[in-house]
């Protein structure tokens, strides 16, 4: 069994749709949120899944947070670490002590859009195309070998909430694919690259285009 703890800051569906999928192999050690009021804690812990608070506001800075959300996360001894809407940035020390074990959901098509706000951006940019990126992550910020993207249309009228939720929909496809191919050991780090044993799909979920590897 590979352990999986799961960091989330809200309202957590891609934690959702990640404890949903049931992946064979896979036991979710931990659901951990910097934010005692996030939905998706409360979610968790409905399901009987081990759920834990580090508050950010609790510490003095950025390294002194990291190092006890570290040592709640290690109490579970992971495998796998998962980012999954969780909205701190991390230290570098943190991403080196999970190294090629920490992923991350993001809601761009990277390396387009790091930061936040990517949807209003995309639009502004007149891009036809947005997506969602699945990466390994490294201290810089939303860099790191991409396991996994998905593309949506960019619609005449969309805002950036209407782009999110189409966004979001193939967000909660590629994920669990993600976590399940780190788990059966699919995915191989190769440089910047990451090789995936499992050959691409292309799947069509409405208007929505799941290039999947
Ligand atoms: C998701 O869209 C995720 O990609 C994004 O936050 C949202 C969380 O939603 N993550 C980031 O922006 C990280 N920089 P969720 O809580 O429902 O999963």
């Amino acid at each position: 069994m590979k352990k999986i703890v799961i960091l989330i800051s809200g309202r957590g569906s891609n934690m959702q749709a990640v404890v949903n999928a049931d992946i064979a192999g896979a036991e979710i050690a931990a659901v951990i949120s910097n934010q005692p009021d996030a939905a998706g804690l409360a979610w968790a812990a409905e399901r009987g899944l081990t759920t834990a608070t580090v508050n950010h506001r609790d510490y003095a800075n950025r390294e002194a947070f990291d190092a006890a959300l570290m040592r709640v996360i290690d109490a579970h001894q992971p495998d796998l670490v998962l980012l999954a809407g969780f909205m701190r940035v991390l230290t570098a020390d943190f991403c080196r002590h999970y190294q090629n074990r920490l992923i991350n959901i993001h809601p761009s098509l990277l390396p387009a859009f790091t930061g936040l706000h990517t949807h209003q951006r995309a639009i502004d940019a007149g891009c036809r195309i947005a997506g969602c990126t699945v990466h390994f992550v490294t201290a810089e910020l939303d860099c790191g070998p991409i396991i996994a993207q998905a593309a949506v249309p960019i619609l005449d009228g969309d805002t950036a909430d209407t782009l999110a939720a189409r966004v979001l929909t193939a967000e909660h496809q590629i994920l669990p694919q993600a976590v399940a191919d780190f788990v059966s050991g699919s995915l191989k780090i190769d440089g910047s690259r990451v090789l995936n044993h499992r050959s691409s799909q292309i799947h069509n979920i409405g208007n929505t285009t799941v290039l999947s590897v």
